[in-house]
């Protein structure tokens, strides 16, 4: 592993950004490239053929051209499907990030638990899979949110919000039930803690919202290892696969996560942090 690792982490959009917040961290040494696929976006209205083809080749491209140690996939949506995909096809490690049901069942005290997701994630046989595998015997809601990491993608804008459409999507994770009620949700979308505080607001009562962030970057450090002691802080750039590139509230939204140079791509290979890259901010 290079002294200064490149890390690479992955997205239909600005939802991982909720994931590079937690790994730049545990990694502030680590080199960044974070690439939203925004082209493509939303990939929960994808088909599963159109995902897997869209992912693999566009992942050879990032490959090929940043040539990191380790990519983060910080999208459940791909996640839940392309991870099988990239390992056989590639020799670089990769960490996804996929519904942390295991977690959230084996904290809840109600037994009462919801997973909050896309609608493709929670359609996919992978999540359907975990809950039969790590449930504990809890009863799992899987609530398909069909505008939530949309909504996201525009607050990130600083376009205002309807706390309506927000609470609509909510609602049916909230499950009372024999006198039970829902405790823990899982954010299966990594959007969704961009949200967080409107989701604890708008909530009909207080539950614990689990983010899987924090286990990541666990995974992360436990792959490639601390910080190297006394190494200065590492650079992170973003690359948008759409070719108009990030508004500026959103290139603003961008350095307040530390990454202060963001370009559209021309294909996966124009990129701020290499020279002749594109860079706009
Ligand atoms: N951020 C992605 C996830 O974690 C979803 C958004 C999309 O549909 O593209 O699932």
């Amino acid at each position: 592993m290079n002294l200064r690792p490149v890390i690479l982490v992955f997205d239909s959009g600005v939802g991982g950004l909720t994931v590079f917040r937690e790994i730049v961290k545990a990694r502030p040494d680590a080199s960044y490239v974070y690439v939203a696929d925004d082209a493509f976006f939303p990939y929960a209205r994808r088909s599963e053929e159109e995902l897997v083809g869209r992912v693999v080749p566009l992942m050879e491209e990032l490959i090929a051209t940043h040539m990191p140690d380790l990519a983060v996939i910080a999208c459940n949506t791909a996640s839940t499907l392309v991870l099988p995909h990239l390992r056989a096809r590639f020799a670089l490690p990769f960490i996804g990030t996929v519904p942390a049901i295991k977690p959230a069942c084996i904290a809840s005290r109600s037994r009462l638990v919801s997973v909050l997701g896309t609608e493709a994630t929670v359609r996919r046989e992978y999540t359907r899979g975990l809950i039969r595998d790590f449930g504990q015997g809890c009863d799992v809601t899987l609530v398909g949110a069909a505008h939530l990491a949309g909504l996201a993608e525009r607050a990130l804008r600083d376009d205002a919000i309807d706390d309506d459409a927000v609470a609509r999507e909510i609602a049916p994770c909230f499950v009372a039930s024999g006198g039970r009620r829902t405790d823990t949700i899982v954010l299966a979308c990594t959007h969704y803690p961009l949200l967080l505080d409107r989701l604890v607001r708008l909530a009909p009562w207080p539950v614990d919202w689990v983010d899987p962030a924090p286990a990541i970057a666990r995974r992360m450090t436990d792959l490639i290892g601390p910080p190297t002691a006394g190494a200065p802080n590492g650079k992170a750039c973003a690359v948008f696969t759409s070719p108009l590139g990030p508004p500026p509230a959103l290139a603003a939204a961008l350095a307040r996560f530390g990454i202060g140079e963001a370009a559209a791509a021309q294909g996966a290979a124009a990129c701020p942090c290499r020279p002749g890259g594109s860079a706009t901010a």
